[in-house]
């Protein structure tokens, strides 16, 4: 392994999977062994391009049909971004959210005021156009998930997250969860909406929300507070996200397990709870003064965590929902493909290293007259695990009570058990291992499913085609339903065919043995979030490139012709910081893109950057940015 490539252990990535089930990154040793992977894609733009593989990079680059230019991969204090674009930061952790929010205080511990701003940690971004059902790229909600929060950042004199007092571990319970904000484009500007009657925060502290489905009432979410085992309080650590097309959000709780501890094994839950990660150390000092965090006084209540959670953005009096019939695991997000005889198929990546891919067939088709008949689409239907062939198909795998290993015999004795410990379930039915898959989304224009799979510094054989003894910059996979391209597309189908899209790492270093097109004007190292916009073409965003010497930030590639896989590097987060959230309005006129942690890995005291204000006595905030074209126009047209 070379040096530069050291990788810090990320605790939220403890591999928690036992189970002997085939690593896909083997499988794609064997299949791209057998087919010769690299020689095909040059091939293949060769033809696309008539010579482009020999004649140059010039020519080569031409192949893209994405008009920016690229930015260099440098770190920096500020952000940058294309030539010909704006970037402007439309809001920051601590702004005002609902109408009688304060000001944001520096440095001020409040959980009461900040239960009414913006939240810490910017993940998902959803756009929602106004009105409901319209499609107004320039008035709409921007729904915006707040994952976790970095102490040490919020406040002075702290080292991590640990020593947060009482007082600042209220405040950063009220800083997860999401912010829903009325946003408008005036004179080429977005504004938020002061006092819009849709502005609303979803915290931990205290926003009620429903358990629907298989899961909801069984004795095993069943609490001291909740005797239903129905009502949960909040959500936690909200990674990536995505829409329904009768216009709801969903919020994905990822990373849930890190706010508890206690002795697992004084549960009647430690199978489970292991196979999650829950160790006796919380990774938040919030264990330490609430008994709901600890799973030695409230034995049950981490089962009310790691579920999908449906919003209804246009209802600020609606109450969230748990979908417990779309599993159980550390969800990155969730997103839909609306089939042409109006199936809903929803994809989800369970975001830990060998941990699986999943799809989800609603029971219910959806009802583009009646949205009212659509809200509840979601608590009813079908869950598969991804398996993956040499043969260059997928499989999908239901995971349904009664269906061979998923029995009493196994302690299934229902499709809620099935669903608490959906990792445990699909470990039964030999899904195969994956190297973290974040978001997973479907192409609508040209109806294929792209899965990043972000990294995995576990992976201990190295092999010819990706020879790096851990996948430390990740890479894309290409999912092809049968029936056609776009709508034709059947997602709903049992076999999928799969292919490589592109392997990440920097194709200057032969030992990443990385693949684009021979053309790619940057290098991609942890996929981790995905926006398509309405040309099919890929924005893919880093999280933590492992190098540590380019910074996190967009890439944007096609999938489709002679420029296929050649990405451009289009914004560059600050320093320290992840790039989270990319979201286009649906005329493809701005990109909404969320900064999440600057200044990671240093200090309230001492932060590596103070983006976005740059003042004195001002911390670095998590932002989100809104990017548009000088003059007007579709981005990278
Ligand atoms: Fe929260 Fe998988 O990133
Ligand atoms: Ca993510
Ligand atoms: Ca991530």
């Amino acid at each position: 392994m070379n040096e530069q490539f050291e990788i810090v252990e990320d605790r939220d990535d403890i591999p928690s999977n036992p189970t002997n089930n085939p690593r896909v990154a083997d499988l794609i040793n064997a299949r791209l062994s057998r087919r010769g992977f690299f020689k095909g894609l040059m091939a293949t733009s060769a033809v696309a391009g008539a010579g482009i593989a020999t004649s140059g990079m010039a020519r080569a680059q031409d192949a893209s049909t994405l008009t920016f230019k690229s930015i260099p991969q440098k770190i920096a204090k500020t952000h940058a971004v294309a030539e010909g674009y704006d970037a402007d930061i439309l809001i920051r952790y601590g702004d005002k959210v609902v109408a009688d929010a304060p000001a944001f205080v520096p440095g001020a511990v409040d959980a009461t005021a900040q239960n009414k701003q913006f939240g810490y940690n910017c993940d998902y971004i959803g756009y929602m156009p106004l009105p409901v059902g319209s499609d107004n790229s320039e008035h709409g909600l921007l729904c915006v998930s707040h994952e976790y929060t970095n102490a040490e950042l919020m406040w002075p004199g702290l080292k991590d997250a640990m020593g947060a007092s009482q007082e600042q571990a209220l405040h950063e319970i009220a800083a997860h969860g999401h912010s829903i904000v009325e946003v408008k484009k005036t004179d080429g500007k977005w504004q938020v909406i002061d006092g819009s009657d849709y502005a609303r925060r979803i915290s931990a502290l205290d926003t009620e929300m429903v358990i629907t489905g298989p899961a909801a009432g069984h004795d095993r979410l069943k609490t001291s507070t909740d005797q239903t085992g129905t009502r949960v309080i909040g959500t936690l650590n909200n990674c990536a996200g995505g829409k329904t097309p009768w216009g709801t959000i969903l919020i994905a709780e990822e990373n849930f397990n890190g706010y508890f501890g206690g002795d697992i094994a004084k549960t009647s839950e430690e199978r489970n709870y292991k196979r999650l990660g829950i160790e006796p150390d919380s990774w938040y000092s919030w264990v330490k003064y609430f008994d709901r965090f600890n799973v030695e006084k409230e034995p049950n209540e981490p089962n009310k965590f790691g579920w999908m959670v449906e919003i209804d953005p246009y209802d600020p009096t609606s109450t969230p929902k748990k979908r417990t019939a779309l599993g159980r695991f550390k969800h990155e997000g969730a997103t839909v493909f609306l089939n042409k005889d109006n199936s809903v198929v929803a994809y989800s990546g369970d975001d830990q290293r060998f941990d699986y891919l999943y799809k989800f067939v609603a029971s219910k088709k959806y009802n583009p007259n009646d949205r009212a008949a659509n809200m509840n689409i979601l608590e009813d239907g079908t869950l598969y695990v991804a398996k993956f062939n040499e043969d260059g198909t997928v499989n999908w795998m239901p995971l349904v009570h009664g269906d061979g290993p998923l029995t009493a015999e196994n302690d299934f004795n229902s499709q809620a058990d099935i669903l608490i410990e959906t990792r445990r379930a699909a470990d039964l039915l030999g899904a195969t291992q994956m190297d973290r898959p974040e978001d997973v989304e479907p192409n609508p224009v040209n109806g294929k499913v792209y899965v990043m799979l972000t990294n995995n510094s576990k992976r201990k054989e190295p092999n010819i085609v990706n020879p790096r003894a851990s996948n430390i910059h990740g890479h894309v996979l290409e999912l092809t339903p049968p029936g056609g391209m776009g709508k034709d597309a059947d997602h709903t189908a049992d076999t999928f065919k799969w292919d490589i899209f592109l392997l990440g790492g920097n194709p200057a270093n032969a030992d990443d043995r990385a693949v684009y097109h021979p053309g790619a004007e940057s290098w991609v190292s942890c996929p981790d979030n995905l926006a398509i916009d309405h040309k099919g073409r890929l924005w893919i965003s880093t999280d933590g490139a492992p190098s540590s010497d380019i910074p996190d930030g967009m890439h944007a590639a096609d999938v489709e012709g002679a420029g296929r896989a050649l990405t451009k590097f289009f914004f560059a987060c600050p320093e320290g910081a992840e790039m989270c959230g990319p979201e286009f309005t649906p005329d493809g006129t701005t990109l909404f893109v969320a900064v999440q942690h600057p200044a990671d890995g240093s200090t309230y005291d001492e932060p590596s950057t103070r983006w976005p204000d740059f003042q004195d006595g001002v911390p670095p905030r998590p932002s989100v940015v809104a990017i548009t074209k000088q003059g007007g126009g579709e981005i990278a047209s």
